[in-house]
């Protein structure tokens, strides 16, 4: 039979039955890719039949996925860069080969539109949203979509919870990920949120500042206040990267989101620098996870390592 020691992915395995040289196995491929679905089942069977006695392996992929799974992002108080961050996960997950859904629900500032340069309003069918197609291969509905800025900045709770619902309960049944890039703040919107959208995990976002990392307790323990696991913390506006030679220098000193990190028992996930590059290139909706460069490269670890994570609290 398939064990950790001859197959080391035997958590996905469900179930597996041997039978007069007949191994069949049944394997769980929720948040794999489609190129790594087939790894998947290529491997069992390569590991199967390297098992003596077995001379033939049949792999059954379990296709029926119970939709995609909701990854929060979120932080304890504004202008750290989540939206940035989320944005840009999102792209270096469709880049590696996922369905990507975004939802926007910062009625505050919605700015994915923006960041993921998303033409035109969502349609309705049969009153569920239908996201609009980036050209990052994320889809995407936005707050920012449905109403005129600062418009929404106005609404009571209950009001701004029942459009978040509506984003929510869009159409995002062939994703493989969503992405809810949270207002900012620990809430009743934010609680109503995670109730209705039930994110299989959390990302914390948070600047190298002190202040920020007391925010970014808050915005722990509300996840866990709702039973979502918190898969790690992104520091953001780490360090400063030079426009001229791209070295990055830290004038508040260095380490102080991992040693944050490790206080609230959470995983560090990786640091973006301050950079004025990044910025331009955002604000022209043109999200550095989809170029070439270093911050490329940075996103796609970060997203690797958020999916490790993921996995990892799932057992
Ligand atoms: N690493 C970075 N380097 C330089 N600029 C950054 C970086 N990260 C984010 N920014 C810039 O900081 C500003 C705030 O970022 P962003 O909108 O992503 O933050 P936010 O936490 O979502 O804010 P809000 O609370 O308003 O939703 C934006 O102009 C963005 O381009
Ligand atoms: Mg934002």
């Amino acid at each position: 039979m398939l064990t950790a020691n001859n197959f080391p992915e035997v958590g996905r395995i469900r179930t597996q039955r041997f039978d007069r040289g007949v191994l069949t196995a049944v394997a769980d491929a929720s948040g794999l890719s489609e190129e790594e679905r087939k790894q998947l089942e290529t491997s069992i069977r390569k590991a199967g039949l390297a098992l003596d006695g077995v001379s033939e392996v049949r792999v059954a992929i379990t296709a029926a996925k119970s939709g995609p799974m909701v990854i929060a992002v979120g932080s304890g108080k504004g202008g750290v860069g989540k939206s940035t961050v989320a944005a840009n996960i999102a792209v270096a997950l469709a880049r590696a080969g996922h369905k990507v859904g975004m939802v926007d629900a910062d009625i505050y500032g919605p700015s994915q539109p923006t960041l993921l340069a998303a033409p035109g309003r969502p349609e309705a069918i049969e009153k569920v949203l239908q996201p609009v197609e980036t050209p990052f291969g994320v889809s995407l509905l936005s707050i920012g979509q449905l109403v005129p800025a600062g418009q929404a900045l106005a609404w009571r709770g209950p009001m701004a919870s029942g459009a978040l619902a509506q984003l929510v309960e869009g159409n995002w049944a062939d994703r493989d990920f969503v992405i809810v890039d949270l207002p900012p703040g620990t809430g009743d919107v934010q609680l109503s949120l995670i109730q209705k959208s039930k994110p299989a995990g959390a990302v914390i976002v948070s600047t190298p500042q002190d202040l920020s990392l007391i925010d970014a307790e808050r915005a722990v323990d509300l996840f866990r206040r709702t039973d979502v696991p918190v898969l790690g913390l992104i520091e953001n506006m780490a360090g400063y990267q030079c426009p001229h030679c791209n070295e990055v220098s830290d004038p508040f000193g260095q380490g102080g989101a991992e040693a944050g990190a490790a206080r609230l028992h959470i995983p560090f996930l990786g640091r973006l620098a301050l950079s004025s590059s990044l910025r331009e290139a955002s604000d022209a909706g043109n999200p550095p996870a989809a170029g070439e460069g270093p911050a490329a490269k940075a996103f796609a670890d970060i997203a690797g390592t958020v999916r490790t994570q993921l996995e990892k609290s799932r057992g």
